[in-house]
């Protein structure tokens, strides 16, 4: 299985061509097609199960894919153990050595690996000045907040400088302001770095605010991978559009076609889908509640049924012709409009809002 070849990949760093993987009781992973670039910070996104943690094993080495192949830096490393590979890893409960100093936490992984003292003084220095922990060198991990441990854990992955830098729900054992914070200072410094990152989270702002890349994973595949903005403005499925913010997923009879645009029958009222879309028949779409905008000159019509000011959003919900739907409108005016229950309302929004969605199968 394992080759020393060489692909024309080009600049990306991980690699997986048709990669599966199934343990005795089940596959985890079907066919798994991955591409990420050098310096990217890349998140796997998805719910419990959905193998984000497997698919960071094969990376690292910890697993072999069953089928296919992983590359890394354009280099086939299947069937290579981790310990030959070159990635560092946080793992979800960072687990540093109690009894180890800061320094010594950070210093272990280039002992390990048989490096001169100097350098190691000078590499573990300049790492812990990076994650703001200088001054925590001496320190041992039960002196430490929550959040400064997972510095230390990050400055162990980071310190030897490896290919890949792996994180497997780094911050989910952090409360939320810290997280937060976390979030920032890991971007920051992967950033600095330079390092492509592979992120594991099933928090969806985290990817969002995170990432450079997303791929959403449902029971062992890829459903999207593309920037937060494509993924949030473009999902394809019904899985991604409601897995990455809320959406409402509405579904009517083609009623005509203009290029990639279709009229869709939605309980009598027209409305335009963008997509590629099925030209008879029925057809979702998703379309996102703060797309929708009040528009007493639109022909769409609906009923509102509650109103919920929220400071700075208002959140509407509707009837459209015995269907729900959500809007979300944003409170520019220094007097937002009363809107009353009750009432009717017209509602608009721009075509590209209404994106098509694939049938799930
Ligand atoms: N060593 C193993 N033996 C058998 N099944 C496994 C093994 N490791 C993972 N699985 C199964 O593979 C699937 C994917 O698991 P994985 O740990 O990759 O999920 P995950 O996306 O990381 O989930 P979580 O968010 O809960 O951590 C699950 O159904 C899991 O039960
Ligand atoms: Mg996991």
């Amino acid at each position: 299985m394992k080759t020393d070849s060489t692909t024309s990949a080009g600049a990306s760093d991980v690699r997986f061509v048709s990669v599966e993987k199934s343990f005795e009781t089940a596959t985890a992973l079907h066919s798994l097609d991955l591409e990420i670039e050098r310096g990217t910070l890349f998140a796997l996104l998805g719910p419990s199960g959905c193998g984000k943690t497997t698919t960071l094993r094969l990376i690292a080495g910890f697993e072999q894919p069953t089928r296919g192949q992983v590359y890394i830096r354009g280099k086939d490393v299947t069937g290579i153990p981790a310990y030959k590979r070159s990635f560092g890893m946080v793992f979800q409960n960072f687990a540093l050595f109690p009894h180890l100093s800061v320094t010594e936490n950070v210093a272990f992984g280039l002992q390990m690996r048989g490096i001169g003292k100097d350098v190691i003084r000078q590499k573990v220095a300049a790492v812990l000045d990076l994650v703001a922990l200088g001054k925590f060198a001496d320190r041992y991990p039960r002196q430490l907040s929550g959040g400064q441990q997972q510095r230390v854990a990050l400055a162990r992955a980071v310190v030897f400088e490896p290919d890949v830098l792996l994180l497997d729900e780094p911050l989910s054992a952090l409360d939320k302001m810290l997280r937060e914070q976390m979030q920032v200072e890991i971007r920051q410094l992967q950033h600095r770095l330079g390092m492509t990152t592979v992120f594991v989270t099933h928090d969806q702002e985290e990817a969002l605010t995170m990432s450079d890349r997303v791929a959403v994973m449902n029971h062992g595949r890829i459903q999207q991978a593309g920037t937060p903005k494509d993924i949030y403005d473009r999902p394809r499925t019904e899985f991604v559009a409601t897995f990455l913010g809320a959406s409402n997923i509405l579904e009517g009879h083609v009623r005509g076609r203009e290029g990639v645009r279709a009229v869709v029958d939605v309980a009598g009222n027209l409305v335009q889908v963008s997509g590629t879309p099925v030209s008879k028949g029925k057809l979702r779409f998703a379309l996102r509640p703060e797309k929708i905008v009040l528009d007493p000159q639109s022909g769409i019509r609906a009923v509102v049924k509650d109103v919920i000011y929220r400071g700075a959003q208002t959140f509407l919900y509707l009837d459209m012709g015995g269907i729900a739907l959500n809007a979300v409108l944003q409170n520019t005016a220094a007097t937002p409009a009363d809107i009353e229950t009750g009432t009717s309302v017209g509602l608009s929004w721009e075509t590209a809002s209404a994106v098509a969605l694939e049938d799930p199968t």
